[in-house]
C-alpha cells in the first residue's frame, strides 16, 4: 500500500506538464501511464506552442532544447483563390509568436526532467482504475505489470490526464456529466515527409476540392495535412495522390511544393466536445479527458497544458492554506477558456473547409469572410490574439 498527494492518470502534455508545476511547488506526485516510454515519446500529434506554453514551459526549466531547436514563427499565412496573405502576429499582437516544437519532443523534454529529479512515472501500468472519488482519500488500483499483484496507491486528489480515451471519465456517473459536443463529416490525412518546408511559415489553404496545410517539425521535415473524408482509407491515399493533392490544394502562383520520402502518414478524426463540469469529487479532469477540439488552428495541446496550470495553483492553495476556493472554481474557469477555444477552432474549422452540404451561397460567403480576415485589421488580429494564445487568467 503506498500513498502519495496527487495521482496522476496519463503522461501526456497534461499530467507531465502538472506533475512538474506540482513538485515545483513541493508537491508529491505519482504519474501512472499505461503505454511504454518509447511510445509516448515517439506519437506523431501536435507541432504549433502558443507563447503561454513556450513560457511555461521554460519557467519550468524544461525549455533549453525548445529553444535551441524549436522554430519561432511570427506569422501565418492563409491561402485562397490562389493568392496568399500573412497574417502578422507580431505587429498584430504586439510581439507575440508561436513556437514550431513537435508534442513528441515536448514530451521526451519532461520525461527526462521528471525522471533527472528521480521522480516516479510508472510506464506500461496496467488495469488502471480510480476509486472512491467522492470521499477524502481517492484511490488508484494498477498493476506495474502484467503479472504483477495489484497495487492501491491512496491520494489526495486524483488528476484525470488520460485523454480521450481514458478511465477517468467514465469512472464518473453519467448523471453527474452533461456532454456537448459536434461533429465535422471529414478528417485530416497527415503526413510527415523528409523534405525541407516550402515556406517560412504555415499554410492554411482553403481550396475548392478541400482544405489543405503545410506546417512543418524542423528544417528538414514538412508536416503536412489534407481534408478528406470522415470514414476515409489510408490505403487509398497512395504517396504520389497525396503529393498531387497537395500541389493542386496548395497552389500559388511563384510557389512550389518541396517533396521527399513521406516517413509517416495517418488520419485523424475531428471533433468538438466538452464535459462539464471538470470535476467530480476528488477527481479533476484536465486535457483531452474534457475536451477535444478539430486540430485547425492548433489548440489541443496548448488548451491541455492551459488547464494544469490552473489545476496546480488550486492544489497549491489547498496545501498551504487549507482553502478549496480555487479546487471548487477550477471546472468553472478552465471552462471560460476552453469555450472560447473552441469557438476559435470551430470558426478556422468553418471558415477553411469544405462542407459538401453548403450551397453556391455558403461558398461565396466563405471566400467573403477569407476575405474580410485578410484585409480588416480587426479581424487579423482577432484571429491572431486567439492564435498565438489568450492571456492566462
Ligand atoms: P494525451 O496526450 O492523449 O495523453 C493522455 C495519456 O494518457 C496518454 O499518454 C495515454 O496513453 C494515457 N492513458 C490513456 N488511458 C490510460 C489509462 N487507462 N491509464 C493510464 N494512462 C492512460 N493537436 C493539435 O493542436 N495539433 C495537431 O496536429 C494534433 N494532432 C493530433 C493527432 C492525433 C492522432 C491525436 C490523437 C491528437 C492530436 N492533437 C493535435 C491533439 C493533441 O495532441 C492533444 O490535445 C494533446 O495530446 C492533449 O494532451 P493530454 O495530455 O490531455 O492527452
Ligand atoms: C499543426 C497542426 C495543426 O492542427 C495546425 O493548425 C497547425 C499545425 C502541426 O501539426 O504542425
Amino acid at each position: 500500500m503506498r500513498r502519495t498527494q496527487v495521482g496522476i492518470v496519463g503522461a501526456g502534455p497534461a499530467g507531465l506538464v502538472l506533475s512538474h508545476l506540482l513538485y515545483r511547488q513541493g508537491i508529491e506526485s505519482v504519474v501512472l501511464e499505461s503505454r511504454t516510454r518509447e511510445y509516448v515519446q515517439e506519437r506523431v500529434r501536435a507541432g504549433v506552442l502558443e507563447q503561454n506554453t513556450v513560457d511555461l514551459l521554460t519557467d519550468l526549466g524544461v525549455g533549453e532544447r525548445m529553444r535551441r531547436e524549436g522554430l519561432v514563427h511570427r506569422g501565418i499565412e492563409l491561402r485562397f483563390q490562389g493568392r496568399g496573405h500573412r497574417i502578422d502576429f507580431d505587429e498584430l499582437t504586439g510581439g507575440r509568436a508561436i513556437t514550431i516544437y513537435a508534442q513528441a519532443e515536448v514530451i521526451k523534454d519532461l520525461i527526462d526532467a521528471r525522471l533527472a529529479a528521480g521522480q516516479p512515472i510508472v510506464f506500461e501500468a496496467e488495469n488502471v482504475s480510480v476509486h472512491n472519488l467522492e470521499g477524502p482519500r481517492p484511490s488508484i488500483q494498477f498493476r506495474k505489470d502484467k503479472d504483477s499483484e495489484p497495487e492501491e496507491l491512496f491520494c489526495d486528489f486524483i488528476a484525470g490526464c488520460d485523454g480521450f480515451h481514458g478511465v477517468c471519465r467514465p469512472s464518473i456517473p453519467n448523471e453527474a456529466l452533461t456532454v456537448y459536443e459536434r461533429g465535422y463529416p471529414f478528417a485530416w490525412l497527415g503526413i510527415l515527409a523528409e523534405a525541407p518546408p516550402s515556406s517560412e511559415e504555415l499554410v492554411y489553404s482553403h481550396h475548392d476540392r478541400g482544405f489543405a496545410l503545410l506546417s512543418m517539425r524542423s528544417r528538414q521535415l514538412s508536416r503536412l495535412y489534407l481534408q478528406c473524408p470522415g470514414d476515409e482509407n489510408i490505403n487509398d491515399w497512395p504517396d504520389e495522390r497525396i503529393w498531387q493533392e497537395l500541389r493542386t490544394r496548395l497552389a500559388c502562383d511563384g510557389w512550389t511544393l518541396t517533396e521527399g520520402p513521406i516517413l509517416q502518414k495517418g488520419i485523424t478524426e475531428m471533433r468538438s466536445w466538452v464535459v462539464e463540469p471538470m470535476q467530480f469529487g476528488r477527481l479533476f479532469l484536465a486535457g483531452d479527458s474534457a475536451h477535444i477540439v478539430p486540430p485547425t488552428g492548433a489548440k489541443g495541446l496548448n488548451l491541455a497544458v492551459a488547464d494544469v496550470r490552473i489545476l496546480a495553483r488550486a492544489i497549491a492553495e489547498f496545501y498551504s492554506s487549507g482553502s478549496c476556493g480555487l479546487l471548487d472554481t477550477y471546472s468553472d474557469t478552465c471552462l471560460r477558456r476552453v469555450w472560447k477555444v473552441q469557438r476559435f477552432s470551430w470558426w478556422m474549422t468553418s471558415m477553411l473547409h469544405r462542407f459538401d452540404s453548403d450551397n453556391a451561397f455558403d461558398r461565396r460567403r466563405q471566400l467573403g469572410e477569407l476575405d474580410y480576415v485578410t484585409s480588416s485589421r480587426a479581424a487579423a488580429q482577432s484571429l491572431a490574439e486567439n492564435y498565438v494564445g489568450l492571456p492566462m487568467e
